[in-house]
């Protein structure tokens, strides 16, 4: 990591209060991000307290978090460095009440000195989240402070618009961070540069060029330590109503007239506005075999581990052009891709035989992965006697860059911008709930779930669902290794 440029990190020391701190994602992603944030001094001072509803003392949970690091972390962790991180935690369980959090708070605000600020982490599922902000009230823990509350936001339309109106009693909007981390993702924001900082694609970004999109996301992973979670949850809500969505805002949007979080978000508000109410016909929910035999499931959950859907844009730009969404649990490969197939020409002069649209449409393709790539895959001549044509691809790799040390990890960066009250890249009330109001006839009346085995694609009815085309995934030429040398 180069010299931490001024302006990215907060000027205030912080005081984090982190709600569902011996959770999942608090061990993979939060208490290793904040541990990088601290020990590379992109936050001046930071007290973390740790609560949730383990009967534990702050002891047991500076071992969670030291185990946490250990597991998680993709950094190595020097020893001095967690020693200093360690001196810094705290813990509260729930049960001890407002008035013990608002000891502990203080107390870590003594130990900071100076004008420290209060960052709350809310990592529940949603319908903690309101009992978790009462408490914080309760405690008077409201002032100098931001909230960072965790995806899925309300689980419909109605309780999302319950949840805003109660966390407005208590929070202002400017103080209420929602967050949805495939947008803290490097490779999510190099869509925005792609897009508008290049005269190049832009003019072909629309209907007239291209033939569909598809964004999709399968997981190998499975339900890990999350079955209750997941089982009031479902693929549609952990991922594609938060992830997916805000993905394709940011793949669909008009250039915003400033990089700034009001014109982003009207931007992308407006895609969402356009958007059709999803038909349940086009969704295809799917569930791997052995998901209702597994610890805490419901032997006869109804839950999808798999959705694939298509969606519309009804504007200007994007009528007419399906896009495709995929994601699952448990399913063959684990992957982050948009891939947008271009028209193919109106003509051929090719003979037959000379291979041209063998192989599919051209495509731009983004992997979101931390080392993201991409790739604009289009037709070239064989060398040699005749006219064969061969599928080809300029590629391009972060790894290449030399600088991928420097890329932070998406719960960090977005952990950074909120403590600094930086929007920009964070989700809004009105672009939730448009939505889950675009998914009510879903929610509504879903189609039954179909099995899958493990290590599939997902059932077999996907084919169908993105008939005349074809998922993109698996890949049929696999990416360039970028430190192949070639023969
Ligand atoms: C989380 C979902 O928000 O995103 C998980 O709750 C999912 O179910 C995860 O596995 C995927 O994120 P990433 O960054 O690993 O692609």
């Amino acid at each position: 990591m180069g010299k931490i440029p001024p302006g990215v990190g907060p000027k205030d020391p912080q005081v984090v209060v982190l709600v569902g701190a011996t959770g999942d994602l608090s061990r993979r992603k939060l208490l290793p991000g904040l541990f990088h944030l601290s020990s590379t001094g992109f936050i001046p001072g930071c007290r973390i307290i740790g609560v949730s509803l383990d009967e534990i003392n702050a002891d047991a949970f500076r071992e969670i978090a030291q185990g946490a690091l250990g597991q998680f972390s993709t950094r190595k962790v020097k020893e001095a460095d967690w020693a200093a991180f360690a001196e810094t935690l705290d813990y509260v369980p729930i049960t001890a009440g407002a008035e013990a959090l608002q000891a502990a708070v203080h107390h870590a605000e003594r130990k900071l000195g100076g004008n420290s600020r209060r960052v709350h982490y809310l990592s529940v599922p949603p319908n903690a989240a309101l009992p978790a902000v009462r408490m914080l009230a309760e405690a008077d823990l409201v002032e100098r402070s931001r909230i960072i509350l965790e995806k899925p936001f309300g689980t419909d339309l109605r309780s999302a618009v319950s949840l805003n109106a109660k966390l407005h009693e208590v929070f202002a909007e400017d103080q209420i961070f929602r967050i949805d981390h495939f947008l803290g993702k490097e490779a999510a924001q190099n869509i925005l540069a792609f897009r508008f900082a290049n005269g190049l694609f832009e003019p072909i970004w629309n209907r007239n060029f291209i033939d569909h999109v598809q964004i999709d996301v399968p997981e190998t992973l499975g339900l890990g330590k999350r079955a209750a979670f997941y089982e009031a949850t479902g693929a549609y809500r952990d991922m594609v109503v938060t992830h997916l969505f805000q993905i394709l805002a940011f793949m669909a949007m008009e250039p915003p007239t400033a990089l700034e979080p009001a014109p982003i978000s009207e931007e992308k508000n407006k895609v969402f506005r356009s958007m059709l109410p999803l038909d349940p016909r086009d969704v295809v929910r799917g569930q791997y075999t052995g998901y209702r035999s597994e610890e805490g499931v419901d032997p006869e959950s109804d839950t999808e581990t798999f959705v694939a859907l298509k969606c519309s844009i009804d504007n200007w730009r994007w009528a007419g052009v399906p896009f495709f969404l995929r994601t699952g649990k448990r399913l063959a490969e684990g992957q982050r891709i948009i891939s947008i197939a271009f028209r193919e020409p109106p003509k051929s002069m090719f003979p037959a035989g000379s291979g041209v649209g063998a192989q599919g449409p051209d495509h731009l393709t983004f992997d979101l992965a931390d080392a993201a790539k991409m790739s604009l895959s289009f037709y070239g001549k064989r060398p040699g006697p005749g006219m064969r044509l061969d599928k080809l691809s300029l590629q391009f790799a972060m790894h290449e860059t030399g600088m991928i040390g420097d890329v932070l990890e998406a719960y960090e960066r977005l952990i950074l911008d909120a403590m600094r009250g930086d929007h920009t890249l964070f989700t809004t009330a009105e672009g939730i709930e448009r939505l889950w109001e675009v998914s009510i006839p879903l929610l509504e009346a879903p189609p039954p779930v179909r099995l899958y085995p493990p290590g599939a694609w997902g059932p077999k009815s996907i084919h169908q669902l993105v008939a005349p085309h074809a998922w993109r995934l698996p890949f049929e030429r696999a990416w360039r290794d970028p430190n192949a040398t070639g023969a």
